[in-house]
């Protein structure tokens, strides 16, 4: 067996190429999968265990958005990223039972529903979630989300305005 042989070997042990024959192979080969679609509309985002009790992560979603996921009780929820006040990042801010306040100025949103508890007429978008094959998939969207931006602060700052 000459050097080409033992690298095509060698990276087909690590991509999982080798038709399932290393016990490394299909969890490796799965792993490949991360960032991908499935045929009925679902994205791979992160292996469980990627995402804590209680926490969140963020993932790019197949719709070109990025969905903060999270996992509570056992169970995940995905809601759109995008605070409707001015676009903070959601999925990074603190978390108290099923509540997310923005880190930029502490709207709070139920993550399980979308809606938020600052501006009762703001509401993230809900999507599907799934574990398949050890994976977190993120699929199609299942409530709507409001369009509008901006509103009061929640965090006792003022608005500046020029
Ligand atoms: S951007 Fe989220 S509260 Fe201001």
């Amino acid at each position: 067996m000459g050097l080409r042989d033992r690298l095509k070997g060698a990276v087909k042990s690590v991509i999982g190429g080798g038709g399932g024959s290393s016990a490394t192979g299909p969890a490796v080969r799965a792993v490949t999968g991360l960032g991908k679609d499935t045929p009925d509309g679902y994205r791979v985002v992160a292996p469980v265990g990627a995402i804590k009790e209680g926490a969140a992560g963020t993932y790019g979603h197949n719709n070109n958005r990025v969905v903060a996921v999270f996992l509570k009780d056992g169970k995940y929820y995905a809601v759109d990223n995008e605070c409707r006040h001015e676009d903070g990042p959601v999925g990074e801010g603190a978390i108290k039972g099923c509540l997310v306040k923005c880190p930029y100025h502490e709207w709070e949103y139920d993550f399980t529903t979308g809606k938020c508890t600052t501006q009762p007429d703001s509401r993230l978008e809900v999507y599907a979630v799934r574990v398949q094959d050890g994976f977190i998939q993120v699929g199609p969207m299942t409530s709507p989300g409001t369009s509008m931006r901006g509103g009061e602060h929640n965090d006792g700052l003022k608005t500046i305005t020029r």
